[in-house]
């Protein structure tokens, strides 16, 4: 126990303090142990420490001066020693708040050095992504019609059989069914109707003239879905872009004009197009579109002998099918045959992008190896 420690539990009549110089000098020698523990007060426990060994209410040392030097003083003395123990409590509280502050600025600072950014270090450099190949292609396929007047329409990828097939011409147990009776939805029992995949992007031309009146000139790109199995050139979802053109007085040569517009933006100039008799149900005529051959440029010749093994020696390569609107989808959407025409084509978006990119497995879309995609940026 340091001196001043007993001297506190004793009274000044004990000590044998009678004057206030002799108080004074007791307050004094206190008051340099308070300095010497607050300077030892350096972090956040010790302070706590310090703290209640002055200040607690039963047993800190500013009580134990009352009780035990000030309530017992002698009238003489009591004046000097109030004096001297307010002086006292007035350095305490002071040092005491003055270190309380000093020790939670010493934390915030420390804490904001430790979340402080580091400059001169290297930075994060993230992977920059690209547009998919077939999105690169649709917006190629999308700018070109963009340029001669089209505008974007959209349709959903569920679709009812009567936008489907029957408002297209395709009534129920229609052959042409066979190939695109695919995906239905299962529904909950009791709900009308049957919904299903889109097997084409058509639907979108019947959803279009039901809004808008002629002109019309929308293109429709979009996924869809039918049960073909896997293999180099067929994929149960693939790409479609529809083409829809229809107003008083559109011909044939209007539309196979365009189409050859189309061709030779995207495959280059020299490419020509021709086109064969088709059917579709909801076209008449219908056509198929070709392009020469653009890995032989249409010779038919491979660059190193023999019959190009793209087109099979026919020069041609088959691009998609097309036609005039036939008069009978126009009563569907209360159009008047009689006084509007049209055509519209269905791009298989996936094929082109394999045609113009010499690509020669559609699956390698859908397989998203990077090493594949990276030949694209
Ligand atoms: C149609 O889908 C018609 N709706 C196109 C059309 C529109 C004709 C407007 C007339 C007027 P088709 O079934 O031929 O037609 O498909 C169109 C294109 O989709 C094909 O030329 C081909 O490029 C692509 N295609 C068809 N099946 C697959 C498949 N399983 N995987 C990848 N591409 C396919």
């Amino acid at each position: 126990m340091t001196t001043s420690e007993s001297k506190l539990s004793q009274t000044l009549a004990v000590l044998g303090i009678s004057t206030a110089e002799r108080v004074q000098s007791l307050f004094a020698e206190i008051r340099v142990r308070f300095d010497s523990e607050a300077s030892r007060a350096t972090d956040e426990n010790s302070f706590k420490t310090f703290r209640d060994a002055w200040l607690a209410r039963k047993s800190g040392v500013l009580t134990l001066i009352t009780d035990n030097w000030l309530k017992p003083a002698t009238p003489e003395l009591k004046r000097a020693v109030g004096a001297s123990l307010n002086d006292f409590r007035k350095h305490v509280d002071s040092q005491i708040a003055e270190r309380e502050a000093a020790l939670q600025a010493g934390a915030q600072s420390a804490a904001s050095a430790k979340d402080r950014a580091d400059l001169s270090l290297p930075g994060v450099i993230r992977p920059v992504g690209s547009h998919h190949l077939i999105r690169q292609v649709m917006q190629e396929i999308e700018d070109i019609f963009f340029s001669i007047g089209f505008s974007v329409a959209e349709g959903p990828e569920i679709e009812t059989p009567y936008y489907n097939f029957e408002a297209l011409n395709i009534p129920e147990f229609h052959p042409v069914r066979d190939d695109m009776d695919t995906f239905y939805l299962d529904l909950p029992k009791g709900a009308p109707g049957q919904l299903l995949l889109r097997t084409h992007t058509s639907p979108v031309q019947i959803h279009t003239m039901e809004k808008r009146q002629p002109p019309v000139r929308v293109i429709a790109p979009g996924k869809v879905y039918r049960r073909d199995n896997p293999d180099a050139t067929h994929s149960f979802m693939f790409h479609q872009i529809e083409g829809l053109a229809v107003d008083t007085d559109i011909t044939f040569c209007d539309f196979t004009g365009t189409i050859d517009y189309f061709i030779k933006k995207f495959f280059g100039e020299n490419v020509k197009s021709r086109f064969r008799p088709s059917y579709f149900p909801f076209t008449e005529p219908s056509v198929e579109f070709d392009a020469s051959c653009v890995f032989c440029g249409g010779s038919g010749t491979a660059k190193a002998g023999g019959t190009c093994s793209k087109c099979k020696g026919s020069g041609w390569i088959e691009l998609f099918g097309a036609g005039m609107v036939d008069p009978a989808v126009y009563g569907f959407v209360n159009y008047d045959p009689k006084k509007v025409s049209g055509f519209a084509f269905g791009i298989g978006i996936d094929r082109l992008a394999m045609l113009k990119y010499g690509i020669d497995d559609i699956q390698v879309f859908f397989q998203n190896d990077v090493r594949f995609l990276k030949q694209f940026p």
